[in-house]
């Protein structure tokens, strides 16, 4: 367990730890609202791919509850799932929630019926993320040298996931194993998940790490400082190219020039066999403010033209193994990919 809950199902709404709030204070945030969940995603108060996906179910159970007895359910639901889907489009998490939690009320009769399997569907959820992440971070540990310097980038921890956390969990793991060195947390330009969120965890469960800034990485990497780069994903492709937080393919390209192992760490709710290849993942373009302006001041001319995609995509040729709870692909394509899921099934919703 963790000593803080990333997202927490009441009954009657869904709590947040609002992650714009951290790493200075922890607020919680009740979603009572499909309207409160979507624009807790929008805002990023819930961010990280499985985070969202859990987060947009309980935007949907949140949604058949408000309907009162009489009213149309399932225009609603439709309504719901529509606002929840518009919030972001690169992590296939969130897709994958709104497709699940429909597939489980086909058969529902009443509102109230449909409010409850979608209220135990959340509870599901985050107790399945827990053993999801586990088996990722089981998996993880072993690929690691003994005293492994990692590098890992955005926030993959249990803020991103609700649960243990993905790249994130490996590092926790490698540390409760005794095999972990140090890690290094790229700050993140320009929402600065790893400044703000990823040291935040790691002090909270105590693992040593230093802060780089972005740019920092190659050179940290050209010193021999690193044994591994572990990043999570948004989408992972079914040849087995990944989108990830903007930065991430700058840091597989240094990798593979320095030789440094390259690792993604990904639940299988995360891949997207019907996204082809990388080319075709949509990615997210945030507003332009979140250049220019930095802790509540300008950083350039208010003017200044501006392109803040929040995701980029690495090739699978540049990734030497994605980590999965179902295991690891190492060299990853399609036929590899497809083979894990197919093996996998049961598990895939
Ligand atoms: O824009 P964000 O902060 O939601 O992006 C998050 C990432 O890129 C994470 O690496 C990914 O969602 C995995 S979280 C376990």
């Amino acid at each position: 367990m963790n000593d803080y809950r990333p997202l927490r199902w009441t009954g009657d709404a869904f709590v947040i730890l609002d992650q714009t709030a951290l790493p200075h204070e922890e607020r919680y945030l009740e979603c009572r609202t499909v309207e409160d969940v979507a624009t807790a995603i929008v805002d990023m108060r819930v961010r990280g791919a499985p985070a969202i996906g859990i987060s947009a179910v309980a935007g949907l159970a949140l949604a058949v509850r408000e309907q009162g007895a009489g009213s149309d359910w399932r225009v609603a639901l439709e309504h719901a799932a529509q606002r929840l889907a518009a919030t972001r489009p690169t992590a296939v998490d969130l897709f994958h929630g709104l497709e699940l939690a429909r597939s489980r009320v086909t058969a529902a009769q009443t509102a109230e019926e449909a409010a409850q399997i979608l209220a135990r569907l959340v509870e599901e959820l985050l107790e399945r993320q827990w053993a999801i992440d586990r088996a990722i971070a089981e998996h993880g540990a072993g690929l690691l040298p003994l005293g492994a310097r990692v590098l890992t980038h955005c926030n993959t921890g249990a803020l991103g996931t609700g649960a243990y956390g993905t790249a994130l969990g490996i590092v926790r793991r490698a540390h409760e194993l005794g095999r972990l060195g140090h890690v290094w947390v790229t700050e993140t330009r320009p929402r600065q998940q790893g400044a703000r969120l990823t040291t935040w965890e790691l002090r909270r469960v105590g693992i040593a790490h230093t802060l780089i800034v972005d740019g920092a990485a190659a050179w940290v990497m050209a010193r021999g400082e690193v044994d591994a780069v572990l990043v999570g994903a948004d989408r992972v492709a079914a040849n087995g190219d990944v989108a990830n937080k903007i930065g991430t393919l700058a840091l597989a390209v240094a990798a593979e020039r320095y030789r440094v192992p390259f690792y993604v760490a990904a639940p299988l709710s995360t891949f997207d066999l019907r996204t082809p290849d990388g080319r075709s993942i949509p990615i997210e373009e945030r507003d332009k403010a979140e250049v220019l302006r930095l802790n509540g001041g300008w950083v350039a001319p208010a003017e200044t033209p501006v392109s803040n995609p929040a995701f980029d995509v690495t090739p699978a040729s540049l990734i030497t193994g994605i980590v999965t709870e179902a295991g690891v692909i190492l060299s990853p394509d399609q036929r590899k990919v497809q083979a894990l899921l197919e093996a996998a099934s049961g598990r895939v919703q």
